[in-house]
């Protein structure tokens, strides 16, 4: 039988396991990425594995979310970073180089490979072929130390593009269709795999827009094939012999077929407050913007900013508007600084900021109270932005170009004749702001600040869990509730017990306090709990405030993940109708004594007097993870062994 483009990569890089939909398999790992938000832990994780270099072929640690240099933070991040990667042998991406996708998307992807990234638009190198995946800091440490990525194998949806898309209508809008229709949990155990004539009407930053946003359908990846235009990008970035043609067979089969005509496509819209709340821009009318935020790795390529360059040429902001654009890549920013078009932005007013993740991790330029934010971005959590009543609205270049002109949200179907940019025969190539790591790293000094804290460990669980329900949540609870972002407690990322101190804030502001005063708490969530990013620090600032259990009704995937690594109990309603039987406060046991093996275990409810089923799902090499204390001592433990 035919196999798929997943099935295809997944038989060649597979350690263990069958390719059966919902098995646990492990496969091996060729590259990582890692973020500095995220990448502090992971490599405090790397060191306590003891290995002297990382046995992948390729692992890069970007600097791109927490760039503005507020305090003394952010500094010891960076250089902890920068000396730890040179000595592990890990390519060091410094600040201003650009945002990590867009970067290794230019750089480093490569078709039919695997990339682990400890960030959760890892998926955006699918968009070159490769089976990119987001997963928390600790499972890519694992990676990098040469272990195998665990993951229950996933079904393969086929999304089949046909024909082209009409004037002014872009890859944004083909990714806001999906999510119009799949929702925000319809890839979850997912992977989306691109195929039918419209892709090579697609370029690969257009594909890499597309397969980034699969990140909010909940999917575990997404992935085009790798061809002729494949080639002719890599070739443009001097990598033409990165390229392998990879095409899925011809009688591979799918889980699920979903068609989508392109020409049928119009401009449209995320609106507040999630990113599957879509329609068209016609329809939600002209809505008055006070900002304009564009770039983020979603859309921040050469070709987004010569778009929104040539809209705005010859024109201006709207005075009630903040217009700020962050070049993905050093490269790109260099392309528009070449070509004249840095000047047609600046000219009609636009405000420019560096080559990172900015106004997307709510790093600067938070919109006014109650204002309305028009984003190219691909996340429109409440809050997100840095201003909690924001409304913010998630949106192609065009529409957001349009948008800054004429200071309402605007179909840039009326700009009238279309524009018409493509991507340049080679780009120029620059590798000056990666610094590369020395052959024998042994003698490199790992330089510490006092923002650098020792990583906090779990501990195994006890027979018989007895805590408070710390926190009773709703549906789509998402790792910003948990763990916020923001230029106010990013610095604090290498510093556990000082973020914990945050969690949930937006949420119940007295969670850290009364989770300590109890010593021990389980959290209720509702459905799809810990969506949005791979950030470990929702569930190790939890750990840390000594969190033991999660009970939802169901897990977003990677934080379900981290939950584990990180010792705590993830467990689901037997029957959800129990999820309304409980209030915060209640005092609950977990019964374990049975055995994790059991499938399901009794939780009694010691305030209301009644005992209902959780099922845990997890695989023997997760419960032994649990058993050990996450994953971290699990896999110490299986060093010794061997
Ligand atoms: Fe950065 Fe936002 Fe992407 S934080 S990695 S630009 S989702």
């Amino acid at each position: 039988m035919g196999q798929n483009l997943v099935q295809k990569i997944i038989s060649q890089h597979l350690v263990a396991g069958k390719m059966v939909p919902g098995e646990e398999v492990a496969i091996r790992i060729d590259q990582t990425l890692t973020q500095d938000a995220t990448g502090t832990m992971a490599y405090l994780q790397l060191e306590a594995m003891g290995i002297p270099r990382v046995r992948t072929k390729l692992s890069v640690s970007y600097v791109d979310h927490n760039t503005l240099q507020t305090g003394f933070e952010n500094a010891d991040d960076h250089l902890f970073l920068q000396s730890i990667a040179a000595k592990y042998g890990i390519i060091f991406s410094r600040p201003g180089n650009g945002i990590c996708h867009q970067v290794h998307l230019e750089r480093f992807a490569v078709p039919g490979t695997t990339l682990l990234g400890a960030d959760s638009h890892t998926p955006t190198a699918g968009g070159v072929g490769a089976l990119a995946i987001g997963a928390g800091g600790l499972e890519v440490a694992v990676a990098m130390a040469g272990g195998p990525f665990y993951f229950n194998m996933p079904a393969v949806i086929r999304v089949n593009l046909h024909g082209r898309l009409s004037p002014w209508v872009s890859a944004k809008d083909i990714i806001l269709e999906v999510l119009r229709r799949l929702t925000v949990k319809g890839g979850v155990g997912k992977i989306i795999e691109y195929g039918g004539d419209g892709v090579a009407t697609l370029s690969v930053p257009e594909r890499a827009t597309i397969t980034n946003m699969g990140a909010e359908l909940g999917a575990t990846t997404s992935i085009f094939p790798s061809d002729k235009v494949t080639r002719a990008f890599l070739a443009a970035q001097g990598r033409a012999d990165d390229w392998v043609e990879l095409l899925p067979d011809a009688d591979a089969t799918y889980e699920q077929v979903i068609d989508i005509d392109l020409g049928s496509l119009e401009p449209l819209v995320a609106r507040p407050h999630m990113p599957d709340n879509v329609a068209a821009v016609r329809e939600v009318g002209p809505i008055k913007v006070n900002q304009v935020a564009i770039g983020s790795c979603t859309n921040s390529s050469y070709t987004d900013l010569m778009r929104v360059a040539a809209i705005l040429k010859g024109r201006r902001v709207h005075p009630d508007v903040s217009l700020v654009i962050a070049p993905g890549s050093r490269q790109v920013f260099r392309m528009l600084a070449d070509n004249g078009a840095l000047s047609d932005l600046v000219t009609a007013g636009a405000r420019i900021l560096e080559c990172a993740c900015g106004p997307c991790i709510g790093m600067g330029q938070a919109p006014p109270s109650g204002g309305v934010s028009v984003r190219t971005f691909n996340r429109n959590f409440q809050g997100r932005s840095g201003t909690a009543d924001a409304l913010v609205y998630l949106a192609s270049p065009e529409v957001a170009a349009a948008t800054a002109i004429n200071g309402y949200l605007s179909d840039p179907r009326e700009l009238g004749d279309p524009i018409n940019i493509t991507l340049p025969a080679s780009f120029p190539v620059d590798d000056g702001m990666f610094i590369f790591p020395p052959e024998d790293g042994s003698q490199v000094e790992i330089r510490r600040g006092p923002n650098i804290k020792p990583l906090p460990l779990p501990q195994p669980p006890e027979q018989l869990i007895e805590a408070p329900v710390i926190l009773k949540t709703g549906d789509n609870i998402t790792t910003d509730h948990i763990s916020p972002a923001g230029a106010k407690y990013l610095p604090l990322r290498s510093n556990i017990p000082a973020l914990a101190e945050h969690a949930f804030e937006g949420v119940d502001p007295t969670f850290a306090r009364r989770a300590k005063e109890a010593g021990q708490g389980i959290i209720v969530g509702g459905q799809n709990y810990g969506q949005g990013s791979s950030r470990e620090h929702a569930a190790l600032c939890p750990m840390c405030l000594g969190i033991k259990a999660v009970i939802a009704k169901s897990f977003a995937r990677i934080h379900r993940s981290n939950l584990v690594n990180f010792g705590i109990l993830p467990l689901t309603f037997a029957d959800p109708a129990d999820y309304d039987r409980i209030a915060a406060g209640d005092r609950l046991t977990i019964d374990l004594r049975a055995g994790l093996g059991q499938e399901e275990i009794a939780v009694t409810n010691v305030t209301r007097g009644f005992t209902f089923k959780v099922r845990h799902g997890l695989s023997p090499r997760q419960q032994a993870i649990i058993l050990a204390g996450g994953l971290l001592n699990y896999t110490r433990q299986q060093a010794k062994g061997n």
